[in-house]
C-alpha cells in the first residue's frame, strides 16, 4: 500500500511539475493576461523563470536515493532552491499586492499562501541547519506543495473558464483566477499535511520493526 501510494504521488508530482514548467515557458509565448505585468517586467520575469527552475529541480530533492547517494548535490541544490524560493515568494507577494488581476481577494489569498510558502522555506532551512532533518523534510514538503499548487490552479482555471464564461469580463476573469488559486492552495496544503502524517506513521512503524528485529523478535 505504502509503495503504490508513493508511486501515485510521484507520478502526480511529475505531471504537475511539468505543467508548472510549461506554464513558465508559455508565459513568454502569449500576450500577458494581466497588463500590470508589462509595468514590472523584471520582477515578473524573476517570478516566472525562477518558478520554472524551482519546479523542475525541487522534486528531485525528495528522492531518497538521490539524497543518500549524492548528499553534496542535495545540499548544493537545496541552498540554491531556498534562494530561488525566497525570490519567487517575495515577487509573488509584490505582484499580488501591487498589480493583482483579482483585486483584494487575490491580495488576501496570495498574502496568506505566499507568506506560508516563504515561512515554510525558512523553517525548512533553519531546521536542517539545526540538525533537525525530519522537521526540515516536513517544512520543505509544505513549501513545495504550495509552489506546485500553481499547476493545479491552471488545471482548475482553464476548464472552468471554458465552461462558465464564453466571453468573460475582466472582473469575472480575475475572480475565477483567485478561486482557482485558492482551491489549489487549500487542496495542496491539505494533501501535504496528510502525507506528512502518513510518513510519520510509517516511519514510526519502520523504526519499531527495526527495533524488534534487532532484539530478535519477529514483527507481526
Ligand atoms: C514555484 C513555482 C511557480 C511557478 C512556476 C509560477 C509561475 C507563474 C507564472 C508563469 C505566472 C504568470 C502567469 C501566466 O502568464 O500564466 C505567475 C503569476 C503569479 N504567481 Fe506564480 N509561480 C510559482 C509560484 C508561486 C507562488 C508560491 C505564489 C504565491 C503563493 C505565486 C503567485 C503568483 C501570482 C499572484 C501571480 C500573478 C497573478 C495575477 O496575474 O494577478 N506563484 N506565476
Amino acid at each position: 500500500m505504502a509503495k503504490s501510494a508513493r508511486w501515485i504521488l510521484a507520478a502526480t508530482i511529475g505531471l504537475l511539475a511539468s505543467i508548472g514548467v510549461g506554464a513558465s515557458a508559455a508565459h513568454y509565448l502569449q500576450e500577458p493576461y494581466n497588463p500590470g505585468f508589462l509595468n514590472f517586467p523584471t520582477i515578473v520575469a524573476l517570478h516566472v523563470v525562477l518558478g520554472g527552475v524551482y519546479l523542475a529541480l525541487a522534486p528531485f530533492q525528495f528522492v531518497r536515493r538521490i539524497r543518500s547517494r549524492h548528499l553534496d548535490y542535495h545540499r548544493w541544490a537545496g541552498r540554491m532552491l531556498v534562494s530561488l524560493g525566497l525570490v519567487i515568494g517575495l515577487s509573488a507577494l509584490f505582484i499580488a499586492l501591487v498589480i493583482p488581476k483579482g483585486g483584494w481577494p487575490e491580495r488576501v489569498v496570495i498574502g496568506l499562501f505566499g507568506s506560508l510558502f516563504l515561512f515554510a522555506l525558512i523553517k525548512g532551512f533553519l531546521n536542517v541547519r539545526a540538525g533537525r532533518v525530519a522537521l526540515h523534510r516536513e517544512w520543505m514538503i509544505r513549501a513545495f506543495a504550495v509552489g506546485l499548487a500553481i499547476a493545479t490552479a491552471r488545471l482548475i482555471f482553464f476548464p472552468a473558464l471554458l465552461i462558465t464564461m464564453a466571453d468573460p469580463t475582466e472582473k469575472r476573469f480575475g475572480t475565477l483566477l483567485v478561486v482557482s488559486l485558492g482551491v489549489a492552495f487549500v487542496v495542496h496544503a491539505g494533501v501535504a499535511e496528510l502525507w506528512i502524517r502518513f510518513a510519520r506513521r510509517s516511519g514510526a512503524l519502520r523504526a519499531k520493526r527495526a527495533k524488534l528485529k534487532a532484539k530478535g523478535v519477529k514483527a507481526e
